[in-house]
């Protein structure tokens, strides 16, 4: 049975193909004026589906009386109110676990771009200076290094596995210990900021964990550690973390996230010790369909009143 659903932004053609074959769906990113869209399906509306930077506001979900479901495109679901979405009855689903690896793969590039300097030795070869001034300085080997993993869920885990390819030494912070790890669990962030050399961030955005990558933890990782994040940029205190990268007090950072997309801090372009990502973490093709799939798959198990196959709440 097709039903009237609210859509917040793009998905891959195919994917929008099935769903529009499906349902009868509105897309408020196109809209001339999205209030009046809201307002003239708002009482047929049975669901939202969106992505993890969209979400969904209360505001619109209070004009929706009748959703049922709201189906992310993306693991994180910090931007829908799960609590008020759990009050109203209404079921949210993500994309957990398809997107895993590649998220770790950014997340081990990002750590070899940066420490390894590799987009500042790619200028300095663009530039011929190579030929004109000679070899660049040397690096920071990643193989033998000591690594945190902040957040050991199943991106950590995907980590985990990259990272004892580079034989390094890896313990982890989590908001508890996970009896399926084999690394060293580390309850303070501040503590495993301090014995790592690479520290990643692949924590999901609560408001335990938003802000926590604070000016301490960054003091702590010191003049010697990098960091990497592949998670929210809500979770590293930013404006900390350009003072640390200006004044040298950590070694870099590969950043794939930040506080407030699509905006970068300009603050960040002119630092050599900082390597930086649009949030494409999770774009291949095979991943981005397996996402879209995946959230085709919770629509049609919600309207079918079946067990959706990665619910929330
Ligand atoms: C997506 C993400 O880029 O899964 C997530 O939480 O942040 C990413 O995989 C995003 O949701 C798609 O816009």
């Amino acid at each position: 049975m097709s039903h009237t659903l609210l859509q917040m932004g793009p998905l891959l053609p195919a994917v929008q193909a099935a769903l529009d074959e499906a349902h009868d769906v509105h897309r408020l990113w196109e809209a001339d004026d999205a209030d009046a869209l809201v307002a003239s399906i708002g009482a047929d509306c049975a669901g939202v589906v969106t992505d993890g930077g969209r979400g969904v506001s209360n505001a619109i979900l209070e004009q929706l009386p009748k959703a049922g479901i709201v189906a992310v495109f993306g693991v994180g679901v910090d931007a829908v109110d799960l609590d008020y979405c759990k009050g109203r009855g209404i079921t949210v689903s993500n994309t957990p676990d398809v997107l895993s690896d590649d998220v770790a793969d950014l997340g081990v590039g990002l750590a070899i771009a940066v420490s390894r300097r590799m987009v500042v030795a790619d200028r300095y070869a663009r530039e011929g200076r190579w030929a004109r001034e000679g070899g660049l300085p040397l690096t920071t080997r990643m193989k033998g290094k000591k690594a945190g993993i902040y957040g050991m869920g199943s991106i950590g885990r995907a980590l985990a596995k990259r990272l004892a390819g580079f034989e390094m030494d890896i313990a982890y912070c989590n908001r508890s210990e996970r009896a399926d790890s084999p690394h060293r669990f580390v309850a303070a962030l501040e503590d495993l900021a301090r014995e790592v050399d690479f520290l990643f961030v692949t924590a999901s955005a609560t408001p335990g964990s938003i802000g926590s990558v604070n000016a301490t933890v960054l003091d702590a990782l010191g003049p010697e550690g990098w960091l990497v994040n592949v998670s929210r940029g809500t979770l590293v205190d930013e404006p900390a973390l350009i003072t640390a990268l200006q004044e040298k007090r950590i070694a870099g950072a590969g950043l794939d996230v930040f506080a407030d997309e699509p905006n970068i801090p300009a603050a960040f372009f002119p630092l050599d010790n900082v390597v930086l990502q649009p949030h494409v973490a999770s774009g291949t093709h095979e991943t981005r369909a397996a996402m879209g799939q995946l959230v085709l798959d919770n629509v049609a198990a919600h309207f079918a009143k079946k067990d959706l196959p990665t619910r929330v709440v």
